[in-house]
């Protein structure tokens, strides 16, 4: 058959996940618990026949856009939304990369950017994490060659947790520029982290801004997320858009988010007051604690293989990221060289669960 071989050769990983329930579900940094059933009722209200028969209106898609606009303080034209900041980061690496052309982003990072430079025939660089401290803004820099289109960032990275400050970022995206390399940077999990970089769409010509609906806000479900950058950028990049991107659910759904910030920042409050506080009952009861700005945390007993928390966790039927020593799995951290640490997302008052209690009562 004449089809694309390299696409066949794509490895996908899909594990099944032992269950979603509200407060057991930390493997996928979504929203923890789940919504007050007046306020989720009060969606499910607005929701009509039309919704599923007919295709989202070209004016709904705009309503969706004003709406983050002003959530965000820009205008609707340094929007686009597509199906989750998945598919937007997909159709960046496609406006900028092809065969033979090379990006550059941090190892490890979020898996789809090197699935999608695989699809694009593109060399995936990586910048990896080699000791404690994340990699210099300078190996960035060290990697392009004259075959570099594209550099992502996720900010705070993902799954290590880490965080760049204004002063790099400035730096990364003014370097970049002089050598008209796009900058995409994700902010997939920015409501976690102290502040956002969206000033430098503003300041410099080859950044963008990707951020998602399904972390913080409780949506990830609905997938919806949003690039920002100028104007140019945008209307490159919505070449690529899909007739429909969004589905008329989702969008209301999102639109009643949006509508109701005051929810989501409550949860994201308690969210990191919880993710601090559960990070230093662990470090205080002989945890090894990688301290994150994202809702996920790393974990390792101090002078344990980590078992004895993967099997109470178990237990509990909770859903979390592990190496497992039985099954020969592995989840590491770039520096350590136990293959066994946990990775598990928080929410608020998970330092109270009773998965949590016995984990560490089994520490003493
Ligand atoms: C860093 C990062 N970027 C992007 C995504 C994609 O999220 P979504 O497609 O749900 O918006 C994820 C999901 O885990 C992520 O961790």
């Amino acid at each position: 058959m004449k089809i694309n071989d390299w696409i066949t050769q794509i490895k996908r990983v899909r594990n099944p996940r032992p269950n979603n329930s509200a407060l057991l579900r930390c493997d996928a940094a979504e929203r923890l618990n789940n919504f007050e059933p007046d306020f989720f009722q009060s969606f499910i209200q607005s929701l009509t026949q039309e919704d599923f028969i007919t295709y989202p209106s070209f004016q709904d898609y705009e309503t969706l856009k004003a709406s983050i606009a002003s959530h965000i303080n820009l205008e609707s034209e340094h929007i686009y939304i597509s199906t989750g900041s998945d598919s937007c980061i997909k159709d960046v690496i496609q406006l900028t990369c092809s065969s033979g052309s090379e990006f550059i982003s941090t190892s490890p990072c979020f898996p789809m950017y090197f699935v999608f430079a695989e699809m694009f025939k593109t060399r995936f660089v990586k910048v990896p994490y080699t000791q404690k401290s994340p990699p210099s803004v300078d190996s960035f820099l060290q990697a392009i060659s004259d075959k570099t289109r594209l550099v992502i960032l996720a900010n705070p990275n993902s799954p290590v947790g880490d965080f760049r400050t204004k002063e790099e970022m400035n730096y990364l995206c003014a370097e970049l520029e002089k050598r008209s390399i796009l900058f995409l940077i994700d902010e997939a999990y920015i409501d976690f982290a102290p502040h956002d970089s969206l000033d430098l769409i503003k300041r410099y010509q080859n950044v963008l801004v990707v951020r998602t609906f399904s972390k913080a806000w409780g949506g990830a479900g609905a997938r919806v997320g949003y690039l920002m950058g100028n104007k140019k950028l945008i209307s490159w990049v919505s070449n690529l858009q899909l007739t429909y991107p969004i589905t008329g659910p989702s969008l209301k759904y999102v639109l009643h988010l949006l509508n109701n910030k005051e929810v989501v920042e409550a949860y994201i409050k308690s969210t990191i007051q919880s993710r601090d506080s559960l990070c230093s009952i662990l470090e205080n009861n002989g945890y090894d604690v990688l301290r994150s700005h994202t809702n996920s945390i790393h974990f390792h007993e101090q002078n344990r293989n980590n078992q004895q928390s993967i099997d109470i966790l178990e237990q509990h039927n909770v859903a979390f990221k592990s190496g497992n020593l039985k099954k020969g799995s592995r989840l590491s951290i770039p520096y350590d060289d136990r293959t066994t640490w946990i990775r598990m997302s928080v929410g608020p008052g998970i330092e109270y669960h009773s998965y949590i209690i016995e984990m560490l009562s089994a520490q003493r």
